[in-house]
């Protein structure tokens, strides 16, 4: 059969890399991993998700992107094609529609968070964070949060302008406003660290963050980890798939993965090593939760030559990166709306806006009017957060690795990762055998049907991967004489 024609690509070489780049980086890196690694309780925690990042993030990151330009299309239009390709069968298509949930309702929780973003650039500079101890910037933020005009409408304006963009189209909107983005954000962050490394609390902040506790290597902790790498790489959720199906034929999978991974995981990192610090100089409390930049941050700015230059700088670049992913999430979406039914682009961002502001309104109240409204036993804000990185993309995860490892044909994979044999080699069994491993035992274990805690007893994930590994070789060429010729 022949292959789907590209209808959108990138505008240039680079474009993939930026705007690939430019949805991984965003709040999950600034916001989200020093807060739960501040929960999680720091080093073993990093160690953690460095391992998820390059064992699970690193190859499902090379499939999801193989499959978008195999396929061409909205995750679901992609999957299709490629099963219909490939082999496999038709209701794998679920994967794609599952992953584009996941996108828009992690959407409708990060334009809240994004909202924070961009209320305290404007906060910065209009004096109101002015008060000089961590507990009036704690009681700003709460304020901030009780007043639900003040929240939604931030989130609203961050809702708009996301669905103005994606309107627009991702390579005339997106590509642009990335090339100077990224360098910039970069620069501010190494301001900060150079910061905290005068801030008097470098040394603990560094040790926090890479010096670990075997105690607090567990399963619960695992979970965690697993679901941030997916978070942070914007994997399993529509994102990375489609943006993909537009890179041109014969750029590297594998090279574009392991630069948009790395370029992400060292600005979480320096991240953790800008904010630790800070926190430690000034006795609080690293596991303060959501609002911990809010709370930390303003206050070196405070303290810091230009520092209100600096701070509204800093909100400004992380109000970009904010906006930049949230792009990505409903770029599927949109594609899918816009190829599948023939709707506009301009329409489909129209229509699937109505429903992004409704559900983000009703999260939004989680932090006021509706902090007792419960889904799941927790409030829908973080009900959004929890099912989507918990649950659908460690699942959508697995599930793209099962269908690349084990349902479509060799061929199709090895033409689009272009791999040497080992490293192909190395990737197959990743994806066979080392994801579908560990995701389940993580899974099994929050469920609360493994009875034990995985990484306590560490030999069971590693027999597992072994059983799988023997079972796996020996039944692959009977079960699917297609697959004999690996
Ligand atoms: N990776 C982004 C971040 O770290 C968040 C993100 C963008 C995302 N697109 C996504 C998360 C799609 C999940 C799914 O902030």
């Amino acid at each position: 059969m022949t292959r789907e024609k590209p209808k959108n690509l990138w505008l240039s070489r680079w474009g993939f890399v930026l705007a690939a780049t430019g949805s991984a980086v965003g709040l999950g890196n600034i916001w989200k991993f020093p807060y739960i690694t501040g929960e999680y309780g720091g080093g073993a925690f990093v160690l953690m998700y460095l391992a998820c990042i390059l064992a699970i993030g690193i190859p499902v990151m090379m499939t999801e992107i193989a499959i978008g330009r195999r396929g061409r299309g909205s995750p679901i239009d992609a999957i299709s094609r490629v099963v219909r390709e490939g082999g496999g069968h038709p209701a794998w298509k679920a994967v794609g529609s599952m992953a584009m949930l996941a996108g828009f309702m992690i959407l409708c929780f990060y334009v809240v968070v994004a909202g924070w973003a961009f209320a305290y650039t404007w906060k910065m500079l209009d004096g109101s964070l002015a008060a000089s101890s961590v507990e009036g910037l704690a009681q700003v933020f709460e304020a901030h949060n009780a007043n639900p005009w003040a929240l939604g409408g931030w989130s609203v304006l961050v809702a708009l302008l996301t669905l103005w963009i994606v309107g627009k189209g991702v390579q005339a909107g997106v590509e642009r406003a990335f090339r100077w983005m990224m360098p910039g954000l970069a620069v501010m962050l190494l301001i900060l660290v150079g910061y905290a490394f005068t801030s008097g609390g470098f040394d603990r902040g560094f040790a926090f963050l890479f010096s670990f506790d075997t105690s607090k290597l567990t399963g619960e902790a695992l979970l965690a980890a697993l679901g941030h790498a997916f978070f942070t790489l914007s994997l399993a959720s529509g994102a990375i798939l489609t943006y993909g199906s537009y890179i041109p034929d014969g750029q590297s999978i594998v090279r574009t993965s392991f630069m948009v991974a790395i370029i992400d995981t060292c600005v979480a990192l320096l991240a953790g090593l800008a904010i630790f610090p800070i926190i430690f100089a000034n006795g609080m409390d690293p596991s303060a939760g959501p609002g911990l930049i809010f709370m930390s941050l303003p206050l070196a700015f405070q303290q810091m030559p230009f520092g209100t230059a600096f701070g509204v700088l800093f909100f400004a670049m992380v109000s970009i990166a904010a906006l930049t992913s949230a792009i990505s999430m409903i770029e599927a979406t949109v594609a899918y709306l816009n190829e599948k039914h023939g709707v506009s682009r301009t329409k489909a961002a129209i229509g699937s806006g109505a429903v992004l502001l409704t559900i983000s309104l009703l999260a939004m109240l989680s932090f006021n009017v509706g902090a007792d409204w419960k889904l799941f036993g927790t409030t829908l804000f973080d009900a959004l957060d929890y099912l989507t990185s918990r649950w659908m993309m460690p699942l959508g995860g697995i599930l793209m690795s099962v269908l690349a490892g084990y349902c479509l044909r060799a061929e199709i994979m090895r033409d689009e990762l272009d791999l040497p044999p080992l490293g192909h080699a190395l990737w197959l069994y990743m994806v066979s055998y080392v994801c579908p491993v560990l995701i389940l035992m993580v899974f099994l274990h929050a469920l609360g049907w493994l009875g034990f805690d995985p990484l306590q007893r560490w030999y069971w994930i590693a027999g597992g991967i072994g059983l799988l590994t023997v079972l796996g070789e020996a039944l692959r060429p009977r079960v699917m004489p297609a697959l004999a010729d690996r």
